[in-house]
C-alpha cells in the first residue's frame, strides 16, 4: 500500500504562526509536525509517499523532507494543490501515483501514536475510517450510528450542530482504487471544497465503510489549542516535566 499526506491549505486558523511556513511544518514539541504522519506510515510498513501541498510556502516542504531518505522513506513525491478546494479534491490529485492500488490517507496536521499496522496489512477493498472518542465532536466528521446495531455506520455528518455520536472521524483513512471515481462524483459543500465526508458516505451507501476504534493518542493541530495540546503530549511522551513558575 502506498501513502497520501495532505499538507495543503494555508493555515489561516493559525495566523500569524504560517504567515512563514505551512502550518505542516511548525513545530510539535521537536519535530516539524508532518513528521508525525510519515511515522505513523513507515511503523505501518508503507515506505512509498505522496505529499499534497499548496499556498506560498509550498517550497518549505522540500528543505524539510528532501528525498525523504531520513525519515524512512524509499519514494517520496510532491503534488501541488492550485487552490482551496478541499481534502478530496487534494486526494484526487494522486490518480497516478496510486496507480489502481489501495491507499493510506492521513491529514498532515493529524498527530497519533496508535500502531495502524494490522488494519493497513489485513486491508483488502472498500474504505476504512477510524475513529476516537472526542470532547467536542462538532469540530469533525461524527458517524452516526444504526439504531439497534451500534457496529453499523449509517452516515457521517460533516461538523454537525448536534452531534449523534461522541466520535471524531479522525484524518485516517484506507482506499481502494475507486476513491477517485467517487471523487468524481462529489459536489462542492457550503465551505466550497469538495469534502472527504462525502465520499465516506458514497462508501457507506455502497455498504463498503469498515470502521476501527483508533487507539492511543490523536489529535489534529489546526487549531492554536491543538497545536498546543499535540506538542504537550509527544513532549510528555518524551520525558518532559515542568512546573512552570509565573
Ligand atoms: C477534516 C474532515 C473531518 C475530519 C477532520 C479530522 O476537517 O473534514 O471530517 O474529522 O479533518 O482532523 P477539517 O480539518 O478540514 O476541518
Amino acid at each position: 500500500m502506498k501513502g497520501i499526506i495532505l499538507a495543503g491549505g494555508l493555515g489561516t486558523r493559525l495566523y500569524p504562526l504560517t504567515f512563514a511556513t505551512n502550518k505542516h511544518l511548525l513545530p510539535v514539541y521537536d519535530k516539524p509536525m508532518v513528521y508525525y504522519p510519515i511515522h505513523t506510515l513507515v511503523r505501518a510498513g508503507i515506505t512509498e509517499v505522496i505529499v499534497v501541498t499548496g499556498g506560498p510556502h509550498a517550497g518549505d516542504f522540500i528543505r524539510v523532507l528532501k528525498n525523504g531518505k531520513e525519515w524512512g522513506l524509499t519514494h517520496l513525491e510532491y503534488a501541488y494543490q492550485e487552490n482551496e478546494g478541499g481534502i478530496a479534491q487534494a486526494l484526487s490529485l494522486c490518480e497516478d501515483f496510486a496507480d489502481g492500488g489501495s491507499i493510506a490517507v492521513i491529514l498532515g496536521d493529524n498527530t497519533t501514536d496508535a500502531d495502524i499496522s494490522q488494519p493497513v496489512g489485513d486491508f483488502e477493498q472498500g474504505a476504512m475510517v477510524f475513529l476516537r472518542s472526542v470532547s467536542d465532536p462538532h469540530r469533525f466528521g461524527v458517524p452516526v450510528f444504526a439504531a439497534g446495531d451500534p457496529s453499523r455506520i449509517i452516515a457521517i455528518e460533516e461538523k454537525p450542530a448536534q452531534p449523534k455520536s461522541q466520535y471524531a472521524v479522525t484524518g485516517l483513512y484506507l482506499y481502494d482504487s475507486r476513491v477517485f471515481e467517487y471523487i468524481r462524483r462529489t459536489k462542492p459543500s457550503g465551505r466550497g471544497e469538495l469534502e472527504i465526508t462525502d465520499v465516506n458516505n458514497m462508501y457507506i451507501e455502497a455498504g463498503q465503510l469498515h470502521w476501527a476504534k483508533l487507539e492511543g493518542f490523536w489529535s489534529d493541530a489546526g487549531t492554536f489549542e491543538s497545536l498546543f495540546r499535540s506538542g504537550l503530549y509527544w513532549a510528555q511522551k518524551a520525558g518532559w516535566r515542568d512546573n512552570i513558575e509565573s
